[in-house]
C-alpha cells in the first residue's frame, strides 16, 4: 500500500505526538519532584523523558523517509491530557497512560502497520509498546510506594545507596540525611528489588 494513503501514516503521527506529550510531561514532573525533594525520582523521570524522546525523533524519522515531498502536514485527532504535575497525581495517572499505550493503542497500530504492509514498522510500534510496558511498571511501583509513604521503608533490612556520594548501608529504612555527604533522603535511590516486588 502506498504510505501516503496508509492509516499507518496518521497512525506514526499519532505516536509522535503521544511521545511528544510524555516526553513533556516527564520534565514537568522531574521539576515537580525536585520541588518536593525527591531528587532520585526527578533523575527517574528525566530519564524516561530521555526515552520518550528518542521514541519520537525515531517515529519522526519513519514518517519523514517515507513521505513523497519530504514534508507533509499530517492531521490527526488524538487526547491531550492535562493534570498536575505534582507526584500525588501525575505518578499514578502517567502510569495508567503508559499501560493503554503500552498494551492497547500501540499493538493495534502496529496491527494495522502488518496489515497495510509495512511489517518493519509493525516491529518498531511494538518495541517501542514493550519499553512503555516497562514505564508503566516503574510509574505504578513509585506511585504505589509514594501514596503509602514506603519509599524509603522496607519490611527486612535493605541496601539503599546515595545518589549523590555512593554512601551505602543496610537497613529498613534510609536515613534522613546522608551519613556521609549529608544530602537528604529525597537523593536515596529506590532499590530496584523493592521496586521489582511491586511490579504487576
Ligand atoms: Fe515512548
Ligand atoms: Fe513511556
Amino acid at each position: 500500500m502506498d504510505f501516503n494513503k496508509s492509516k499507518t501514516k496518521e497512525n506514526l503521527a499519532r505516536i509522535f505526538a503521544a511521545e511528544c506529550q510524555d516526553g513533556a510531561r516527564y520534565q514537568f514532573m522531574a521539576k515537580a519532584a525536585l520541588s518536593e525533594g525527591y531528587s532520585y525520582i526527578s533523575d527517574q523521570l528525566k530519564a524516561l523523558a530521555k526515552n520518550e524522546m528518542a521514541h519520537a525523533s525515531m517515529i519522526y524519522g519513519l514518517i519523514l523517509e517515507k513521505l513523497d515531498k519530504g514534508k507533509d502536514n499530517v492531521p490527526i485527532e488524538a487526547g491531550y491530557p492535562f493534570e498536575p504535575s505534582l507526584l500525588k497525581v501525575s505518578l499514578s495517572t502517567s502510569a495508567e497512560i503508559e499501560e493503554y499505550e503500552a498494551k492497547n493503542i500501540y499493538p493495534s497500530f502496529a496491527k494495522v502497520a502488518k496489515d497495510e504492509g509495512f511489517p518493519e514498522i509493525a516491529k518498531k510500534i511494538l518495541f517501542i509498546a514493550k519499553v512503555e510496558e516497562t514505564h508503566h511498571q516503574k510509574l505504578n511501583a513509585f506511585a504505589k510506594l509514594y501514596k503509602a509513604n514506603k519509599l524509603y521503608k522496607n519490611s527486612e533490612p535493605i541496601l539503599w545507596s546515595c545518589s549523590n556520594c555512593g554512601h551505602s548501608e543496610m537497613s529498613k529504612s534510609a536515613w534522613q540525611k546522608c551519613p556521609l555527604c549529608e544530602y537528604p533522603q529525597g537523593y536515596v535511590i529506590v532499590p530496584q528489588d523493592k521496586l521489582t516486588s511491586l511490579y504487576q
